[in-house]
């Protein structure tokens, strides 16, 4: 963290907002918001779309430098609307594959996640276990929670030296084998779960053979196995748990969680690459190092948040209902 730097327009015309919860990282607010100049803006969603467009270099640039915008006070109401203002941007969509259930509700526009509410959704970036992985995320905030739900944010370049000097040992078994995790699928769709889908659910098919194909072609999955019981288990990795992402000028990042994805969640198991287990003390180290570091985000209604998936980390709050969040992710 250091001082923080002026706001710089450029071309993009946007009025820069503050929020109690922001931070300063690197010298810059996170994450970025910005607010309507006018009154046109704070009615029309299509003078959004439009100021976006005529603006979407230095949107681009903005997203990278500061890794996290947050659009805040325009009249995004629905889906329909959201979907209008990821469009553009003129990303390509990204298709979600994951293990966590999402439900379609228009075209690019996804439920965020449909875990219960009173679960807390741990730090990772999005579709880190997955061969490939979106490089940008939007969620869209429709219905804010009445308590807790907040959307957590961290700098994932923030964490390797914080865990280097916390458990260094650690780190160093890490980088050299890294992070397998198993998970068991059940054996129909379980609604509300975490891990929710089955595998013929996950694959789209019923032929086991086909579906250790499509592991490994789409996910990346070598070790995948169907049971007698109708579950199936998928081992993912040795996947790197710090990595220097190509786009991401020379920073490492903590780019593969070692928390799993929610508390106490049975069915996913982490180790690392030589099978053995992560020291419990390492995950707690790990837990409040994201605690501090992060921004605790309390989203309100029409909220836009556009994240760089290749610097930021997300979560979520256990929440009170009702709490309704969407999702876009791009390539
Ligand atoms: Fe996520």
């Amino acid at each position: 963290m250091g001082s923080l730097d002026g706001f710089n327009g450029g071309v993009g015309d946007f009025v820069e907002g503050r929020l109690a919860e922001q931070k300063v990282v690197d010298g810059k607010l996170f994450p970025k918001v910005f607010l309507p100049a006018n009154d046109v803006e704070r009615e029309d969603v299509q003078a959004l779309v439009q100021k976006i467009r005529s603006n979407k270099a230095w949107l681009e640039d903005e997203v990278v430098k500061s890794n996290t915008l947050l659009f805040r006070g325009f009249p995004v109401r629905s889906a329909e609307d959201f979907k209008v203002v990821v469009e553009a941007f003129g990303w390509e969509e990204q298709q979600y594959l994951g293990f966590s259930p999402r439900t379609k509700i228009v075209d690019r526009v996804f439920t965020a996640n449909e875990a219960p509410l009173h679960h807390q959704i741990d730090f990772h970036h999005e579709m880190s276990m997955m061969k490939d992985w979106p490089s940008k995320l939007f969620f869209f905030c429709e219905t804010a929670p009445p308590e807790g739900g907040e959307s957590a944010i961290a700098p994932s370049h923030l964490i390797p030296p914080l865990m280097e000097k916390t458990v260094p040992e650690f780190v160093k078994k890490a980088r050299e084998f890294g992070l397998l995790f198993k998970i068991t699928t059940p054996s129909q769709d379980v609604p509300n779960s975490l891990i929710s889908k089955s595998w013929k659910t996950m694959l789209n098919t019923s032929d086991p053979e086909e579906a250790k194909k499509r592991a490994a072609d789409i996910l990346g999955c070598m070790h995948f196995e169907c049971h007698d019981d109708g579950t199936a288990g998928f081992k993912l990795g040795p996947l790197e748990i710090i990595r220097m992402l190509e786009k991401e000028k020379g920073k490492e990042v903590w780019f593969t969680t070692i928390a799993g994805y929610g508390q106490g969640s049975k069915n996913q198991l982490l180790m690392l690459g030589d099978e053995s287990t992560i020291p419990i003390e390492v995950v707690e180290a790990f837990k409040s190092i994201m605690d501090e570091q992060c921004v605790n985000l309390k989203l309100k209604d029409g909220d836009v948040l556009l994240l760089n998936n290749l610097a930021v980390q997300h979560g979520r709050r256990p929440s009170k209902p009702p709490r309704k969040v969407l999702v876009s992710v791009c390539k």
